[in-house]
């Protein structure tokens, strides 16, 4: 197993939106998918046989009568889910059942209590960074392995639990040896945020003195900003902005040592501050 790099990434709806109705070279959407181009570019030299994409379900899979704070997928497929306007018109995302079962087993027994699930739709959490990463092919060029978490009701788990996720699922894949060990290539991906607020008093709210300031710390310094309080987020970066504690975990996954080979940052893209960011392991 190789561990090809990590990218965090928002999971903004309307570029979803924006790519399904072939926008991405109106004035309006265009200097955004600019910006995402080299990571396209990276994401296509680095081109990982898996992807463990960390996102959370809106509402589409789980519902309020039932919350995981973590779950895996393990099924061999999922589909689109319809999130209200119809499914996306995106490939099914295949799975690796066998990954996923030996990520399953090593981090419960790690003692990362995780939910597993068989069957699943995926929503723009999921599939969004899939777009942003690839385009609009006719079949996903990588298998994925969803993990999802919950930031949606109170209490979502710490960006510090999340970082320590990252490190089991690290450990994870280190003892991984089903039969395409040998040469397999993953990549990890963080979804969500950034600083946002979809409701209330003050909905479309962006800070990117804070984004930029989270990223830095993400990747210089994420001992200390794992430790950042719930209520930081809720202040810093609005309602939705605790998304940001699942790119812990992909942050997690990497070595300490990481060297930030691209990021971009863009407003606006509905009402949101959209970051994307490229991390490799210093030592490669
Ligand atoms: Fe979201």
């Amino acid at each position: 197993m190789k561990l090809v790099g990590g990218l965090g990434t928002s999971h903004v709806p309307a570029v979803g939106a924006a790519i399904d109705t072939g926008q991405q070279a109106d004035p309006y959407w265009a200097p955004y998918f600019e910006k995402i181009e080299p990571a396209r570019r990276w994401v296509a030299d680095a081109d990982p046989d898996v992807c463990i994409v960390v996102y959370n379900d809106h509402a589409s899979a789980f519902s309020l009568e039932l919350v995981p704070t973590f779950a895996i997928g393990v099924g061999s497929r999922f589909g689109p889910a319809d999130e209200g306007y119809g499914a996306r018109p995106v490939p099914d995302v295949e799975g690796h059942p066998e990954l996923a079962w030996h990520l399953a087993e090593s981090l419960i027994l790690d003692e990362f209590d995780m939910t597993i699930v068989a069957e699943l739709e995926v929503d723009h959490g999921l599939t969004v960074p899939l777009s942003v990463m690839y385009d609009q092919p006719d079949r996903w060029p990588c298998r994925v392995i969803p993990i999802c978490v919950n930031v949606v009701q109170y209490p979502p788990p710490t960006g510090k639990r999340c970082h320590e996720l990252g490190r089991a699922i690290r450990r994870a894949l280190e003892s991984y040896d089903g039969e395409d060990a040998a040469t397999l290539t993953v990549m990890v991906v963080g979804t969500g945020g950034m600083s946002h607020q979809l409701q209330g008093e003050r909905a479309g709210l962006v800070n990117p003195e804070f984004d930029a300031a989270f990223l830095d710390q993400l990747v210089a310094e994420p001992e200390q900003g794992r430790l950042r309080p719930h209520v930081e987020y809720l202040r810093e970066a609005g309602s939705e902005g605790i998304e940001l504690v699942m790119w812990y975990v992909m942050r997690g996954a990497l070595d300490d040592d990481v060297r930030e080979v691209y990021r971009q940052y863009h407003v606006p893209t509905s009402n949101t501050g959209n970051g994307l960011i490229v991390l490799e392991n210093a030592g490669d």
